[in-house]
């Protein structure tokens, strides 16, 4: 009897004591960046310091580990953050990091860069200062072979299930963040801050990723808010404003051998404020892939006196001449988008821009309840332009739609 109630009292100390150790292990353990070698000075590189508890973090195999960098300066050049990692790292950032004002003391493509990880997580309240003014006068490279390249503020490759949120991008020199190969992937909470006219300071660039939500984010850049390249799929946006900027662009698509597909994008409950373009696809007019583009749903979004609100431009061609100027003749097929719902001002007088390839023609566009007013007072009413597009209309339709 005594045995058997002391053989199970031990059987639940030791019981107790799993879980207890499980707890331990459980809860991450923190690597503070300070407490690790890092200067908050505003001069000092942390790169090294910041590149060693990275490692020491990654290859951790006891249980999962919190990178900490605290409110503070912390000067940075380039680095990169490599898996895989034995486990989910979190990477909170309170302080800011601070990029060198010199681009070329910048040896990478990208400032801060993270690859082949899975299970990251970054937040905090801090914020990615790029340091872009210094840097934005030498982006020159259309005229200047000799120019300095620059870098990107932060770059994901090869990183599967993993989220970003809370923190800030101010001033990147080029694009603010990029995702190559980036698969299941949220982005919520982050603000992106850029001069209207500070040049290639695109906010959110991704090629070749899937399963992504964009939410609650805030883009203010020189460029697209978001920039939606080849082999994209599964993009999910929603409750974004966009001002300053060119908008949220599918493209520019079809130029280049070996591109993807572009499917399934939803962007709903947005607004955009003054930029040039909002919801934008453009495909290049000489043509080297052929490709699809479709299932996109637009819903429930604003446009406050935004230059070309909606813009189909499958002419494009930013350094005329081009190779097949005259032809229209993208490869890039077009079908099934839905636009629903989309209200506010024009800058152009065509506040509706269908232009599609002659080749292939857009396919099964839907127009459900579109009020785009012209806010100039000249030259009169908004319009539509519609060329090689069939589709549907429904609802109220200003300007007064052109399908057939
Ligand atoms: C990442 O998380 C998933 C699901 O939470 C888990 O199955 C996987 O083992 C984790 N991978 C790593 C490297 O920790
Ligand atoms: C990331 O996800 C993609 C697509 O689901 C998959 O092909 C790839 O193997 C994954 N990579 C890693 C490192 O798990
Ligand atoms: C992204 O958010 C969605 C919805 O909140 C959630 O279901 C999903 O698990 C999240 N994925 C990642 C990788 O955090
Ligand atoms: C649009 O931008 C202008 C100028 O920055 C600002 O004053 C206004 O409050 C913004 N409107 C909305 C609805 O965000
Ligand atoms: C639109 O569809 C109709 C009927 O299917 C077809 O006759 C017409 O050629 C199509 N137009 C374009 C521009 O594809």
């Amino acid at each position: 009897m005594s045995f058997i109630a002391s053989a199970f009292k031990a059987l639940c100390l030791s019981l107790l004591f799993v879980v207890a150790a499980s707890r331990l292990t459980m809860r991450p353990k923190v690597f503070n960046v300070r407490r690790h070698g890092s200067k908050p000075d505003g001069k000092t590189d942390n790169a090294n310091a910041f590149t060693s508890v990275w490692k020491r973090a990654c290859t951790r195999i006891s249980g999962s580990s919190k990178i900490y960098v605290p409110k503070g300066t912390f000067y940075l050049g380039g680095v990169e953050f490599v898996g895989p990692c034995k486990n989910p790292i979190e990477f909170v950032i309170d302080g800011t990091l601070l990029a060198p004002a010199n681009p070329r003391d910048i040896k990478l493509d990208t400032w801060i860069n993270f690859r082949y990880i899975n299970n990251l997580s970054i937040s905090g309240s801090g914020t990615l200062d790029g340091q872009g003014k210094h840097s934005w006068p030498l982006n020159d490279c259309h005229k200047n072979t000799n120019c300095p390249k620059l870098a990107m503020t932060m770059g994901f490759a090869f990183v599967n299930n993993s989220r970003i949120k809370d923190i800030t991008s101010l001033n990147s020199k080029m694009g603010h963040f990029n995702f190559f190969s980036v698969h299941h992937f949220n982005i919520t909470g982050i603000t992106i801050t850029a001069p209207g006219d500070s040049p290639n300071t695109d906010g959110i660039k991704m090629g070749s990723c899937s399963n992504i939500h964009i939410s609650n984010t805030h883009i203010g850049t020189g460029d697209d808010c978001i920039a939606i390249l080849s082999g994209t799929t599964n993009l999910d946006i929603s409750n974004v404003e966009c001002g300053p900027g060119h908008g949220i662009s599918v493209g520019s698509l079809g130029k280049n051998k070996d591109e993807k597909d572009v499917k399934d994008l939803t962007v709903r409950d947005t607004v955009f404020n003054g930029t040039s373009d909002g919801i934008r696809i453009k495909t290049w007019e000489s043509s080297a892939s052929k490709i699809l583009v479709s299932n996109f749903v637009y819903e429930n979004i604003q446009m406050i006196d935004v230059g070309k609100p909606i813009n189909i431009d499958q002419k494009y061609c930013p350094h005329p001449p081009c190779e097949h100027e005259q032809k229209g003749e993208s490869h890039v097929q077009i079908q099934d988008i839905k636009l629903k719902n989309i209200y506010g001002t024009s800058k152009n007088k065509v506040a509706v821009n269908l232009q599609c390839s002659k080749s292939f023609p857009c396919k099964n566009v839907e127009l459900i309840d579109i009020n785009l007013k012209h806010n100039g007072l000249e030259d009169g009413p908004s319009t539509a332009v519609c060329e090689n597009i069939n589709g549907s209309i429904r609802g109220k339709m200003v300007p007064q739609h052109c399908l057939d």
